[in-house]
């Protein structure tokens, strides 16, 4: 009898969520992805201190460069949250950190330069993307930010799964809700089939995950990106994963090509509730995250120096 995770591996590749670089070396995950607070939390575990610097672009750097150590493919960098309404200092912010990592003597292949699925983010990817800087668009909760990512021509996103769901528990003021109703899942799929119908190259990694049914019930999206608890469950759990998404099937859905300008994506973007509110907290989070982290380089550097 095989476990979930390796029979998921089968339909899917399997990322690793988390910016603890023991986890990532236990799960030898294809990729691992990174944001504000996972790199936080690293920060300010002990075991992790040499990769903390005065500057937090290079702690970022550092930790992704540790994290390549142990992982065949790509690791994800998050742009700070700040600039997600900027596209001129999103793009200055992702040069910085793709000449950090050649500095460091890592290749742009390797690296994802995450950036909030913001109409400034998007068009800041399509830029990158002529450089031949690849990036993953993160905070990506409706189906306009979907669409327009792939237009841009973006080489992966992240559609989210456990934030959508949070929302939906918190509005209908219940403890769960089924997979077959999950509004996350069902996401995820309406992005893949879309992609895969109208043949975008753009990688559809689903993210975010509360529960191994909604990582289970996606497999077959080209990437999952898995917090390492759930990792766990996954390995523990000997039982084979039916493939629940495909291609084959999504060329026989019926779903119309979309073309959305800036005024239609702002428009679409609004009509969805759930997508408005948890893109802006999304982004009030990360940015939260990324000031403690702040806080914590400056009192260490303070300490260092007065030792
Ligand atoms: C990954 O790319 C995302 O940042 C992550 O999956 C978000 O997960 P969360 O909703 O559990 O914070």
């Amino acid at each position: 009898m095989t476990s979930q995770l390796e029979s998921l591996r089968k339909h899917s590749l399997v990322v690793a969520d988390t910016g603890d670089i023991d986890a990532v070396a236990r799960w030898r995950p294809q990729d691992a992805t990174t944001n504000p607070s996972l790199l936080l939390a690293s920060a300010e575990d002990p075991r992790f201190r040499h990769l903390v610097d005065r500057d937090m672009d290079r702690v970022f750097v550092n930790f992704g460069c540790e994290i390549l150590k142990h992982v065949p493919g790509r690791v994800s960098t998050e742009v700070d949250a700040r600039l997600s309404f900027d596209a001129e200092k999103s793009i200055e912010k992702a040069r910085r950190f793709i000449s950090l990592y050649e500095k460091a003597g890592v290749k742009r292949e390797r690296i994802l330069i995450k950036l909030a699925a913001t109409w400034e983010g998007i068009r800041a990817a399509e830029r990158l993307e002529r450089e031949g800087i690849h990036c993953n668009m993160t905070l990506l909760f409706s189906f306009a930010q979907a669409a327009a990512c792939a237009d841009a021509g973006v080489t992966l996103i992240s559609p989210f799964v456990g934030r959508i769901y949070d929302w939906h528990k918190q509005a209908r003021k219940v403890d769960d809700i089924p997979l077959e109703e999950d509004p996350g899942v069902a996401s995820v799929t309406r992005i893949y089939t879309y992609y895969k119908k109208h043949d975008y190259a753009t990688q559809v990694m689903g993210a975010s995950f509360r529960k191994t049914g909604q990582i289970l019930a996606l497999a077959g999206c080209d990437l999952l990106t898995i917090a390492p608890d759930l990792l766990d469950k996954l390995a523990k759990t000997e039982a084979e994963v039916p493939r629940c998404l495909s291609p084959d099937a999504a060329s026989r859905a019926d779903v119309m090509k979309v073309f959305l300008d800036e005024k239609a994506f702002r428009w679409q973007h609004n009509e969805d509730a759930m997508a408005t509110d948890k893109l802006a907290e999304g982004i009030r989070r990360f940015d939260a995250d990324a000031r403690k982290l702040e806080k914590l380089l400056i009192s260490l550097s303070a300490a260092t120096k007065a030792a």
